[in-house]
Order: C-alpha cells, then structure tokens, then sequence
C-alpha cells in the first residue's frame, strides 16, 4: 500500500523516511570530516560528498512535505502513550524537519557568499576560503549539534517502545503488514 493507515506508514512515507535517514547520516559524517580538515583539497574533498548529499535531502524533504500536505495522512498515535510524549513525538518531528531545512539554507549562504563553489566543484589547486569567516556558519555548526541531539531522542524513542515497551513501533514504519 502507497498510503498510510490508522495503523501504520504506506511504503511512499516509509521510503522517503529510511532514504532520507541513510543520505542524512552521510551528511552528518562528511560535514563533520570537512569541518574538521585543515587541508584545503581534502577538505573539498569532503565538501564534494556533502553537498550533493544535502541537496537529496533537501529534494527529499520537499516531497516528503508535498507527499503529507497533499497526498497522504499520518497515521494514529502508538496505542497507549500518554499525551506528553505524543506530542513530544510530534514536537521532535517537526523540529526535525526545520533543522534539516535550516542547515540546508545556512550550508547555501555558506556557499555563496563565500564563492567556494567553483572551488569545490572544479578549480582544484585554489585554496579554500575561510568558512567560518560568514555569519551562516555559525548556525550551520549549531543546526548540526541541534540535529544530533534530536536524531539521538528519536532514535533512542523509537528503541524504547520497540524494545521496551514492545509495541512494534519499528515495524509502522517499515513494509508490508
Ligand atoms: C536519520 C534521520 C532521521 C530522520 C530525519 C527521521 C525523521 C522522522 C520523522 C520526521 C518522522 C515522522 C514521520 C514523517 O514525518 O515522515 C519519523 C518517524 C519514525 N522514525 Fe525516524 N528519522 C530518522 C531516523 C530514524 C531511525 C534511525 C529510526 C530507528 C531506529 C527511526 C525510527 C522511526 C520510527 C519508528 C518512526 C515512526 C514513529 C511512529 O510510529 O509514529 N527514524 N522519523
Ligand atoms: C541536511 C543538510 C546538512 C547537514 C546535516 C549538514 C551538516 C554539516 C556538518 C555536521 C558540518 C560540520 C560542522 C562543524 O564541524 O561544526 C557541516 C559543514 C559544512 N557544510 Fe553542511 N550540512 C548540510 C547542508 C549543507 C549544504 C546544502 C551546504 C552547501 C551548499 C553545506 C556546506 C557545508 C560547508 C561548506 C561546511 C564546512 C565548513 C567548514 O569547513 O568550516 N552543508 N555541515
């Protein structure tokens, strides 16, 4: 089933969340690598994987927005939970979804206003500039904290129920019945 259920997510929903996981995390571990190179080549390197990275994202999370707003319903809340965490759940989710567009819009303004992208993407030999020189880098190292700690209380919720609690949590948002 494309669509999602009372019960659980339809396999668009679950696709887009598990690509999206995957591209984010190869996001993440580039971003970190870049930042913390002080060679300019390896550092575009680097720059050269996390950047098309983050514009799949952002590809990614542009129909994911479309999908739910358009096409698609969220299913119940896990039977059981008490209020606050479904609207801590709800809160964390959301707050996700500005992180990854924050970063994608700091990660742009970092490009262009330093005019690294040709650098990056084609006259290797120049040096790179100094991001940390343009004000978008300053949310861009935060977003990425912010992104980890929200990741880890996601990651670490969906463990608890699914192990803890043992409702099955993991397997709404995978395929099939
Ligand atoms: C790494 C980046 C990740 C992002 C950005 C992310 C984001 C989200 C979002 C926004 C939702 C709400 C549904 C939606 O809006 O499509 C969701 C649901 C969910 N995520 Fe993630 N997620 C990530 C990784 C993970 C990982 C690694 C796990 C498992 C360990 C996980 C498990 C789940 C589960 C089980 C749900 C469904 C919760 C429910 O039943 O309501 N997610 N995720
Ligand atoms: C999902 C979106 C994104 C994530 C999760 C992400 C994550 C990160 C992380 C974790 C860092 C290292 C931060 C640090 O060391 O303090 C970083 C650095 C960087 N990101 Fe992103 N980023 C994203 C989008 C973008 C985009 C769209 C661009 C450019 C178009 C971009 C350009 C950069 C650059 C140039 C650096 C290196 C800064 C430096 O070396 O000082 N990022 N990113």
């Amino acid at each position: 089933m494309l669509k999602s259920t009372t019960d659980r997510y339809g396999a668009i929903a679950v696709t887009i969340h598990w690509l999206t996981a995957i591209i984010i995390i190869l996001a993440l571990a580039s971003g970190f690598q870049a930042g913390n190179s002080i060679d300019s080549a390896i550092k575009a390197g680097f720059l050269r994987i996390h950047i098309p990275a983050a514009i799949i994202v952002l590809l990614l999370t542009v129909f994911r927005i479309v999908w739910w707003w358009f096409f698609d319903r969220k299913p119940a809340p896990v039977m059981g939970s008490p209020l606050w965490q479904e609207r801590l759940a709800r809160g964390v989710h959301i707050a996700l979804y500005i992180v990854i567009l924050g970063m994608i819009a700091s990660g742009i303004g970092m490009i262009v206003l330093s005019g690294a992208g040709p650098i990056i993407f084609g006259e290797t030999g120049t040096a790179l500039p100094n991001f940390h020189l343009h004000p978008p880098r300053v949310p861009h190292g935060l977003g990425a904290n912010l992104l980890l700690a929200l990741l880890a209380a996601h990651v670490g919720a969906a463990l608890y129920h699914h192990f803890i609690r043992r409702d099955g949590l993991l397997w709404r948002m995978w395929y099939g019945r």
